[in-house]
């Protein structure tokens, strides 16, 4: 999917031009996979420009950075008021927030040096769809890749990682090869675990399920949101070990990411799901939230962040910089 630019990137503290947030070909994470990062959706809300749970997206952040002991110079909460800077200096309304941390340039090696910066970024942008508008509407048709996901204790699922999305790209780019939408791994014990870049539920008599924690997932925000709305709406959701079989013979599946937000599955290696796609509680749970975007829903807890248009100057915490906002005008000071 090409990218739909936008005018401003934020680094290290800095608003540069977009086509001037560039960085060395020799940094350490384009060759040791060493960064973190997140996606956020801004939604075009009755009341504004919201961040879906922007901060419990940064704090994510901040606990990969912790997994992998990388130390982030920026907090959360300036990460937060550094991205609603840059939803408002682009003009956004609704948008793709991708932030993303990585040891830059300055040695080469396994293990970065100290003085080796830990370059910090945040890029945000107009973004459809993930998996099809159509996919959206009907389901998509998915397989079973012959890769597994990452094996318990090598490299933790549980950190959104940039060098995870190795795995991803093989499950995904197999699916794509073979004519599916996406691709589901199992992990290594053979059990369900995710998507490419999806956590999966499953409806099965009445009940959702869902892989835990230790079926080698990321502990995805939009899996936790589904969870507590389908809670609300009085389901039975139940986190557990999932064999492979229980796939086809589920009445409903459903992938849920910051991307793919709710995608309902039609099939399953070439197996129709049984209440086809999207089926009556997938469409139950995407009616719940996609209603929190307009309206239809309320936001009980506080999950749509207002973007606001804050005006001051901001020094972040070990920042080498300052950034400064001039009348909506982009300034690198
Ligand atoms: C591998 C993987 N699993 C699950 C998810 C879903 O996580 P979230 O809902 O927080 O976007 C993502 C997307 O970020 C992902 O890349």
């Amino acid at each position: 999917m090409p990218i739909k630019e936008s005018s401003v990137i934020w680094k290290n503290g800095e608003f540069l031009p977009w086509h001037q947030a560039t960085t060395h070909v020799l940094s350490h994470g384009l060759h040791y996979g060493t960064g973190i990062f997140e996606g956020i959706r801004v939604y075009d809300t009755p009341g504004g420009p919201r961040g879906f749970r922007l901060t419990d997206h940064m704090e994510r952040m901040q606990d990969s950075a912790r997994i992998y002991q990388m130390p982030m110079p920026y907090s959360a909460e300036e990460m937060v008021r550094a991205s609603h800077e840059l939803i408002r200096l682009n003009g956004l309304t609704s948008a793709y927030i991708r932030p993303i941390a990585y040891f830059g340039y300055g040695s080469i090696g396994v293990v970065p040096e100290e003085e080796t910066p830990l370059d910090v970024v945040i890029a945000a942008f107009e973004w459809g769809a993930y998996l099809g508008d159509d996919g959206q509407q009907e389901g998509v048709d998915v397989c079973v890749s012959s890769w597994n996901r990452v094996a318990p204790n090598t490299i933790p699922a549980g950190a959104k990682a940039t060098g995870n999305y190795l795995s991803g790209y093989l499950i995904s780019r197999e699916a794509k090869s073979r004519g599916f939408r996406e691709g589901i791994a199992l992990g290594v014990d053979g059990r369900l675990s995710e998507g490419a870049g999806e956590n999966v539920f499953l409806v099965h008599r009445g009940k959702i399920l869902t892989p835990p924690a230790s079926s080698s997932v990321l502990l995805g925000i939009t899996r936790d949101s589904v969870v507590t709305l389908a809670s609300d709406l009085g389901y039975e959701v139940v986190e557990q070990p999932i064999p492979r079989e229980m796939l086809y013979v589920a009445d409903e599946m459903f992938l849920t990411g910051t991307a793919a937000e709710i995608t309902a599955v039609r099939s399953v290696d070439g197996v129709a799901l049984r209440a086809g796609a999207p089926g009556p509680v997938t469409r139950r749970l995407s009616e719940a939230f996609f209603g929190l975007f307009d309206g239809r829903t309320e936001d009980r807890r506080g999950w749509l962040e207002p973007i606001e248009p804050a005006e001051s100057k901001i020094a972040p915490t070990g920042a080498t910089g300052t950034m400064e906002i001039r009348n909506g005008a982009a300034v690198t000071v």
